[in-house]
């Protein structure tokens, strides 16, 4: 099949979070199943065109305010098969995306031209696929910045029997419903589009313009990133004000796990860590713990556990019932237990403040503000324990990559996590980790306490549990194959009975 990911993010050239890592494991993960992929993102200012090839020829994107100009860049996406690269094309507008930040700024968080620099995105994979002659049998679209796309197919594009995106199906991932990309009634100029499909796609929301809802409507499957998130969606709790439109359209939504990239998420070749390490030999799980300690300045102590987080700063992450200042339990479960807590994350002002001053207070908290792979790796590989006490968390890759080093995660019972990780049984030793129900300062307190004495009274269950985490398969090739399906669903779905597809991909190829 022919594939086509549109996307504001992709690893390695640009991510605020989990939705650039899981865009381009699963297209590297098709690619590898054999279909043909291609991504298509903005070049933003931190993408180094000198690092790319220049395609001949300029690509018109009609938006609304006039016929605007972009070149496009292309590169092979780092990790593909050699054989079968997955190929990332890059817009290029210097007045949308030559600047700083992908969707703002932390003085402007979120830009004021963002519906119109992501419409421009959304239209120009439509130029652009004209241009190389290649048409997708599948658009897959992920989150608000890129759900136009189903939009603009069923509305326009898809309206030629014979045109060339007659056979074009839709996909819409989901990887967060907290951004929905909501903007003023009146920026919905620049998709375009008549008044009548204001309302018929499902852009109204309070008589505002809500892109993700206008894409859950007019994609002709949806999915989520994990099959207990599809659940909690549908519900008032958790469906942040779409999950009437969800229910809606149950028949076609589904939520199918995200996995992890094992060539850069693995204790057997990762080049951040001192050494190597497999449940075989886990002596470099205890290297990369001394290094840890050094790292972050911790003092010495080698038995006594260290508790982990890589996490972005902000309320989903559970961040307010940690650190919130007098209720947050981080203080109270530093000064009463004996452990040392290391954290790296950016994200609000309050929380990064919060943690500079719990820094400077506590002995055995040490945070980093800032964003890096290479801490990010080895506090995964060092720590003996990962907290995620996520407020909703569609799936989650942190909890993954604990698991595949050994580092037991603390976490909520919600979303991703609840589907990722097994409660500890004291009793039976079964389990790969610690969970909660409520989120609630004291519940976080009460959970990690709980492993912590599980970590000084259940030593042999608890190194039990490291290596059936390790042994866990959270591979892509699962879910690309369960995508497979969904695609292949589609399109025999599409067809009329009895009559086979006609051979429309004749064109050029990239
Ligand atoms: P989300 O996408 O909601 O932030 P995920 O767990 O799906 O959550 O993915 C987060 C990704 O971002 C992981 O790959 C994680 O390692 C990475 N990450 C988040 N914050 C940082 C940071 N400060 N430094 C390095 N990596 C980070
Ligand atoms: C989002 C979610 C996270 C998920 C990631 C990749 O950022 O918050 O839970 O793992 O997307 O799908």
């Amino acid at each position: 099949m022919k594939i086509l990911m549109a996307s504001s993010e992709a690893v390695p050239f640009a991510k605020t979070g989990g939705l650039a890592d899981a865009v381009s494991a699963l297209s590297i993960a098709l690619a590898k199943l054999g279909h043909e992929v291609c991504i298509v993102m903005p070049r933003y200012y931190c993408v180094n065109r000198n690092d790319l090839r220049l395609l001949e020829g300029a690509l018109g994107v009609h938006t609304g305010g006039g016929e605007i100009w972009s070149a496009v860049y292309t590169a092979d996406l780092p990790g593909s098969p050699p054989k079968n690269p997955v190929r990332v094309f890059f817009i290029d507008h210097e007045g949308f995306f030559g600047r700083d930040g992908i969707y703002g700024t932390p003085s402007e968080p979120d830009f004021l031209d963002n519906p119109r620099r992501f419409a421009f995105l959304c239209r120009a994979v439509f130029q652009l696929c004209r241009k190389t002659g290649w048409y997708p049998d599948i658009l897959h679209a992920h989150d608000w910045p890129a759900a136009l796309t189903p939009v603009f197919l069923k509305y326009g594009e898809r309206d030629f029997p014979d045109g060339e995106f007659a056979r074009t199906l839709s996909v819409l991932t989901i990887h967060n419903l907290g951004y929905q990309g909501i903007y003023r009634k009146d920026d919905f100029y620049c998709t375009r589009l008549s008044w009548d499909v204001f309302y018929n796609a499902g852009f109204d929301d309070w008589n505002m313009m809500n892109l993700l809802k206008a894409g859950i409507s007019t994609a002709d499957k949806l999915n989520t990133v994990s099959p207990n998130y599809a659940a909690e969606t549908c519900s008032a709790a958790h469906g942040f004000r779409l999950d009437g439109v969800l229910r809606y359209r149950r028949e076609d939504y589904r939520g199918i796990l995200n996995g992890i990239d094992t060539s850069v998420w693995n204790p057997k070749t990762d080049k951040y860590i001192p050494q190597t390490y497999s449940t075989e030999d886990m002596s470099g799980k205890a290297a990369a713990k001394e290094e840890l300690r050094q790292k972050f300045n911790l003092p010495p102590g080698e038995n006594v556990p260290i508790v982990g987080m890589v996490t972005r700063l902000t309320g989903q992450k559970g961040v307010g019932e940690l650190f919130g200042p007098a209720y947050g339990s981080a203080w109270s479960i530093c000064r009463d237990m004996n452990l040392q807590f290391v954290l790296i994350g950016t994200g609000e002002a309050w929380c990064e403040n919060e943690l500079r001053s719990l820094s400077g207070r506590l002995s055995n908290f040490k945070a980093h503000i800032g964003y890096s792979e290479e801490e990010s790796h080895l506090i995964e590989a060092g720590s003996d324990f990962f907290l995620m006490p996520s407020r909703y968390e569609p799936c989650g890759l942190n909890q993954m990559y604990s698991l595949a080093y050994g580092t037991l995660p603390v976490v909520r019972n919600t979303g991703g996590l609840a589907d990722t990780v097994e409660n500890f049984n004291q009793e039976t030793g079964a389990g790969t980790g610690f969970m909660f129900d409520d989120l609630t300062p004291q519940a976080v307190y009460n959970t990690v306490g709980w492993a912590i004495w599980a970590y000084y009274n259940r030593r042999r269950q608890i190194e039990a549990m490291r290596i059936r985490g390790m042994k866990q398969d959270f591979s892509w090739t699962k879910s690309a194959k369960k995508y497979t399906e969904m695609y292949e669903e589609m399109r025999k779905n599409s067809l009329p009975p009895g009559k086979p597809a006609p051979e429309q991909n004749q064109g050029a190829g990239f």
